[in-house]
């Protein structure tokens, strides 16, 4: 067996020091670096301990083949894991953490902030403006709801549905949600009303999407629940991009069978398809949705304490597998 500080993490693209720092004093650490290939990746893990991965990098069985025997866990920096092939690990062993809990505020706030956005078009009214095309106070430019009294539907209500429910309850919005189990607590507290998914799209002004990326959840939200929310209606996406089929999203927002939309997310990252980038009532933003300093160090740290607790013989705190 390795001794403790010989054991090998590679980091595959980038940790921030509150991670990096307590890693470095008990292992030994390497960096791919932002810009980092599979096949430089690959070659960067023989031998490796632990892989630390995010949600750009793909984990499969070839990747954990490339560590070998030695590898014994991989600690994603994300509460999302539809990056790992989960049953590969199993195969193997090798346990998978993530970062939940510690993001939720940060990310349920983004969702707020892209509610916001859209719904009062601020994307294409801060780019007129920026052009100059702006010509004074129009009581008729740039109309959008407001949140207080609107209905807001949360598909998928875990920690950030909930969260984002809280949020935009405070601002007067009534919530109702659909996912696979009943929150009574949300039902308590928010009067959050659980529904089927296909009375959400009809009966919601805001639909927020916060469900995991799977097989089942692949363009769950395509042509015809865009149309189903309407063309008054608002789409924000902070989950993953593969939830939302991003062709019929530009074609509704275009032909105006769709209100407005606001996304944190691609399914091919960081490719964001052109017809999204033209679309009007769109405000789209670069996946920051944990992007404040206290999450992105709590998760760096939670990584840290996962990586060690499973190389040093514990238990790890978020295992995922
Ligand atoms: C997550 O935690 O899943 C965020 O999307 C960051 O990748």
């Amino acid at each position: 067996m390795q001794d403790a500080s010989h054991k090998l993490v590679i980091v595959a693209r980038k940790l921030l020091p509150a991670g990096l720092v307590p890693l470095g004093a008990r292992f030994e650490v390497r960096e791919g670096g932002l810009d980092i290939t599979r096949e430089q990746l690959i070659e960067m893990l023989p031998g490796a301990a632990a892989l630390v991965a995010d949600a750009s990098v793909p984990v499969d069985g070839e990747v954990l083949d490339a560590a070998g025997g030695t590898l014994m866990i991989v600690a994603n920096i994300a509460v999302g894991y539809d990056n790992i092939d989960l049953d590969a690990c199993r195969e193997r062993e090798i346990v998978v953490t993530n970062t939940p809990n510690v993001l939720t505020q940060a990310t349920a706030e983004l969702a707020l902030a892209l509610t916001l956005a859209a719904a009062r078009r601020m994307s294409d009214a801060e780019r007129d403006l920026r052009a100059g095309a702006w010509e004074g106070w129009d009581p008729g430019a740039y109309l959008g709801p407001e949140l207080a009294g609107a209905t807001v539907g949360i598909v998928g209500m875990g920690r950030i549905g909930r969260r984002y429910g809280r949020l935009v309850s405070a601002l007067g919005a009534r919530v109702v949600y659909a996912g696979p189990s009943v929150k009574l607590d949300a039902e308590r507290q928010i009067e959050a009303r659980k529904l089927e998914l296909a009375d959400l799209y009809t009966e919601a002004d805001v639909v927020s999407v916060h469900a995991p990326a799977s097989p089942d959840t692949h363009h769950m939200i395509g042509a015809a629940e865009l149309e189903a929310i309407g063309p008054n209606g608002v789409l924000v996406n902070t989950s993953r991009g593969s939830l939302v089929d991003a062709s019929a999203l530009a074609a509704a927002l275009r032909d105006g069978k769709l209100g407005a939309a606001g996304l944190d997310v691609y399914e091919h990252e960081p490719e964001v398809p052109p017809e999204l980038l033209e679309a009007p009532r769109c405000v789209l933003l670069p996946h920051i949705g944990s992007a404040t300093s206290a999450a992105r160090d709590a998760m760096a740290l939670l990584v840290a304490d996962n990586v060690a607790a499973v190389l040093e013989g514990r238990e790890p705190r978020t295992p995922v597998t």
